[in-house]
């Protein structure tokens, strides 16, 4: 897809504009207005970011808004709040205990709804239950749950009394899981007996016992029981939430840890160019800024607007806009357990219409994916509730960006194609949807306090279409803070490059008119069905099945997925390469590391293309992964013959 991504977005010449009634309640209405904020933002963005700050509730007042010291900036020192307390107890005091808060839709069975009050209430108890058995302020806590309201309720209990959450995706396997408890050595677990979907059982508690063989930090692991399944419990190490949630010490009420700005308030793995996925740390104070100015002005949030992310918390959009943007401002959002075909593809939309869901933000690959459906599915149902729609996670292509605009939105909803990363905590580069004018597959402008800018490999900023490295030139609160436990790495990778700026990892452009567009990433690092999967993880499961001797993967273009995994795998002496063995590799690798990282296509191969100096040149993998007749120079190759072969035998 990405030649064909390519060509079209440059053909791209449609301007959607938002309409007068949009615009006229939206809370920036023009495209003046956006870029006198914008301007006076970044002329001072000190001012700026205080004046948002101040909307939030402080325990005691920061000294200073930014402290730089060389690449590490810390925001709102001597500054002490709560973020838990800012989700829930600040509009509590406002008089907003009876709005709903949380939302939640299993898969199958009845919804949940949780008021502000009960929220907190569950919060608070919750938050006991961690203080009861022994875990402190800075504690890391794992938490590897479903959809469930358990998981929201989790979240902001260590954010509460001062613990560090960790939270791995449901979808990763036990090796993925072990080495995310190991590198933050995390003290306990919380999961469940299992996770539904499509109607089918996944079994993380046995994913759990088996990771934690390995981690002897972690000393509990309280179990949620949703599935009813059989499951092992280890005596004095494994605790039910259910009983522990109602023990008599447990009261409901508990006091919320005051912390400093810069006291950590999660870390989240994700994939880099190396096979050891990056702890992204995230703090207190200038996270809980960031996405509560990002969601209130991204989604333009009103008092009675039903917000729905399909993402999961595992991943930083349901960390950032399923949990903290919306609850700090006070949001009803809406969590969905289970997949989007389940039990018919319909289900997303029948969720909008049974909810009234007013705002809808999803990924491109699931509205690829459901417009292969056929329009039928959403003209079941009515879809007049919403007002806006969002994207996020990769590229849209100009085709699924009209389809959703015209079969989803009905003609009237702005679109916002969000554009950020783990790494930035929230949106940077996004249309406001009563100011921007539209252009399909463009994430737009940056966000108000946000420099961002194209630049090319000698550091000077590229041309209009000409293409380049995105940067982001100034810090902004959101940002992470570091690598967990690996400073180097996070100077590295950031700002390795270009020293004082901040390298995104991404390609992008910008237009004539200004607009941004994100190409994709310019490391070895993939986007999967809109996941970010690092070629050395899969690389690094591929070679620990005990057939194979060597691996190398490359991302090729995908219809609904974006890009699939193609893996160039060598075969240890003697062993031949059969359809079976196919299977059994690709299976060895979803049991290892999770079903989203599994292979689409393995080509045996007697050799790889190397350097003299043993290197594997991807850049020709991929091009013969693609199928292209030139695969570029290979006259650095040690041999070039390797080629041939190669080409010969491509899957198609
Ligand atoms: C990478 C970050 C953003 C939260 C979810 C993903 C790609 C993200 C867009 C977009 C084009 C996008 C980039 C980025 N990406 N949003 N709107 N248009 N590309 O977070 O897993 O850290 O991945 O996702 O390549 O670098 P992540």
């Amino acid at each position: 897809m990405e030649k064909d991504y390519i060509t079209s977005i440059l053909k791209e010449k449609r301007i959607f504009k938002p309409s007068k009634s949009f615009s006229k309640n939206a809370s920036i209405k023009s495209m003046g207005q956006y870029k006198k904020i914008y301007k006076e933002s970044i002329k001072n963005p000190n001012k700026f970011w205080a004046e948002k700050a101040s909307e939030l509730e402080w325990f005691k007042k920061w000294k200073t808004v930014l402290r730089k010291k060389g690449n590490f900036f810390k925001y709102f020192e001597h500054g002490k709040l709560n973020v838990a307390f800012n989700c829930l107890d600040r509009h509590i005091k406002a008089g907003k205990g009876n709005k709903i808060a949380l939302i939640w839709e299993p898969e199958k069975g009845a919804t949940k709804r949780y008021t502000y009050s009960q929220l907190h209430k569950e919060v608070s108890r919750f938050s006991n239950v961690l203080k009861y058995r022994g875990l402190r302020k800075g504690d890391r806590v794992c938490i590897y749950m479903p959809m469930i309201p358990e998981l929201a309720i989790s979240m902001l209990a260590c954010a509460r009394i001062g613990l560090i959450h960790s939270i791995v995706f449901g979808g990763f396997s036990s090796d993925s899981l072990r080495d995310r408890i190991k590198d933050c050595k995390a003290k306990m677990v919380i999961t469940s007996d299992g996770s539904f979907r499509n109607n089918k059982i996944i079994p993380l508690k046995n994913t759990v016992d088996d990771a934690v063989k390995k981690c002897p930090s972690v000393k509990q692991i309280i179990v949620v029981k949703r599935c009813k399944n059989k499951i092992k419990m280890k005596k004095k190490r494994d605790i039910w939430w259910h009983k522990e949630i109602t023990k008599k010490e447990i009261k409901d009420k508990c006091e919320a840890e005051s912390m400093d700005s810069e006291d950590p308030l999660f870390i989240l793995h994700t994939s880099g160019t190396t096979g050891k996925p990056k702890g992204i740390l995230h703090t207190q104070a200038g996270y809980l800024l960031y996405v509560y100015q990002t969601f209130k002005w991204v989604f333009d949030i009103q008092d009675k607007d039903i917000y729905w992310c399909t993402a999961d918390i595992g991943w930083i959009t349901g960390h950032s806009y399923i949990i903290y943007g919306p609850l700090a401002n006070a949001a009803t959002t809406l969590m969905y357990e289970g997949a989007p075909m389940y039990p018919k593809p319909n289900r997303f939309w029948e969720i909008i219409q049974k909810h009234k869901v007013t705002i809808f933000y999803t990924a491109p690959t699931a509205i690829r994916a459901l417009m292969k459906q056929g329009d039928k599915w959403p003209k079941s149902c009515n879809l007049k509730s919403l007002r806006l729609l969002g994207t996020v996670g990769e590229p849209i292509n100009p085709e699924a960006w009209i389809w959703y605009h015209k079969i989803i939105g009905n003609k009237k909803c702005p679109i916002v194609d969000t554009w950020w990363q783990t790494e930035t905590g929230g949106i940077l580069i996004t249309p406001l949807p009563g100011a921007t004018p539209l252009k399909p597959g463009s994430a737009t402008f940056p966000f108000p306090g946000i420099v961002a800018d194209i630049v090319k490999e000698n550091g000077k900023k590229a041309k209009p279409n000409e293409g380049g490295f995105l940067v982001i030139k100034n810090p902004w609160p959101g940002m992470l803070r570091t690598v967990w436990g690996d400073d180097e790495r996070y100077k590295k990778t950031y700002f390795g490059k270009y020293k004082r700026i901040y390298l995104a990892g991404d390609s992008a452009r910008y237009d004539k008119d200004g607009y941004f567009w994100i190409m994709g990433r310019t490391d070895d690092v993939m986007k999967i069905s809109g996941h970010r999967i690092g070629t050395a993880e899969v690389e690094s499961h591929l070679v620990s099945h005990k057939a194979v001797a060597e691996a190398a993967v490359v991302p090729v273009p995908d219809k609904i997925k974006g890009w699939a995994i193609y893996a160039f795998v060598t075969l240890k002496k003697g062993i031949t390469g059969t359809d079976e063995l196919r299977k059994k590799i690709i299976k060895h690798v979803a049991d290892h590391m999770g079903h989203i990282a599994k292979p689409e296509k393995i080509q045996f191969a007697d050799d790889l293309p190397k350097t003299r100096s043993g290197k594997i040149m991807r850049r020709i993998l991929k091009a013969i992964a693609e199928g292209e007749e030139d695969v570029g120079n290979i006259t650095t190759l040690a041999d070039p013959s390797v080629v041939v072969n190669l080409k010969k035998d491509r899957i198609k």
